[in-house]
């Protein structure tokens, strides 16, 4: 009987996760740097030796960036609680959607992508890049998205502080063409982009 449940458990799980997404770790929630300490040490680093993130560094990062920590809030406000904005996620692999509920990433496109983000030297070196995005569905205004952004962007520059790794905030990006390779709708607008990485 136990043996049955146990099967079916892991059917559910294999029937929701579609075979390219990834299973992100739990997020630690501990640890790091003092505030402090993170706080003197944030500072915009661009260049990068090529090497992933550990698989906890990626789950505490997105987590940092955009992850609950309350049954329905996040570690970052948002203008009338409307939690608009989507992180998505640019690996060598492909380009994902980190969905903070199931702490997982959904495969959006498979390849390698970073060509649309511009600025090759830093993020065809960084481990990866995160791609901010309103969904003006959602959002009370405009605006909102371009601010909220800024929390998320400020939680992902201390977190790296506080565990050694490096991380700049970029504009300069060809909006239309990472709209396209995002897919997404006219209702929904990139922000910004922050590519983090191994300093050099
Ligand atoms: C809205 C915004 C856009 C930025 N765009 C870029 C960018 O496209 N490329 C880049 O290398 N740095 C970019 N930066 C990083 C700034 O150049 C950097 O924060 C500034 O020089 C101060 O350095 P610090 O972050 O080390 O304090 C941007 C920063 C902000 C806030």
């Amino acid at each position: 009987m136990k043996k049955g449940l146990l099967l079916l458990a892991l059917l559910g799980v294999m029937y929701c996760l579609s075979a390219q997404d990834i299973k992100l770790q739990s997020p630690s929630k501990s640890g790091g740097k003092p505030l402090m300490e993170a706080l003197n040490e944030r500072q915009s680093h661009r260049t990068f030796v090529k090497k992933d993130l550990s698989a906890q560094d990626l789950s505490d990062l997105l987590w940092a960036a955009n992850g609950f920590n309350r049954e329905d809030k996040r570690t970052v406000p948002t203008s009338q609680n409307k939690q608009e904005m989507d992180v998505y996620v640019m690996l060598s692999t492909g380009v994902y959607l980190y969905d903070a509920k199931e702490n997982i990433l959904k495969l959006i496109e498979k390849g390698d992508l970073r060509k649309a983000l511009g600025q090759p030297a830093i993020s065809e070196n960084a481990s990866l890049s995160l791609i901010y995005v309103a969904n003006l569905d959602k959002a009370s205004n405009r605006e909102a998205g371009f601010i909220d952004s800024g929390f998320i962007a400020q939680n992902v520059y201390l977190y790296c502080a506080s565990t050694g790794l490096g991380s700049v905030v970029r504009a300069s990006f060809t909006r239309p063409g990472l709209h396209e390779v995002l897919k997404l709708t006219e209702k929904q607008e990139i922000t910004i982009v922050q590519a983090v990485g191994h300093i050099k």
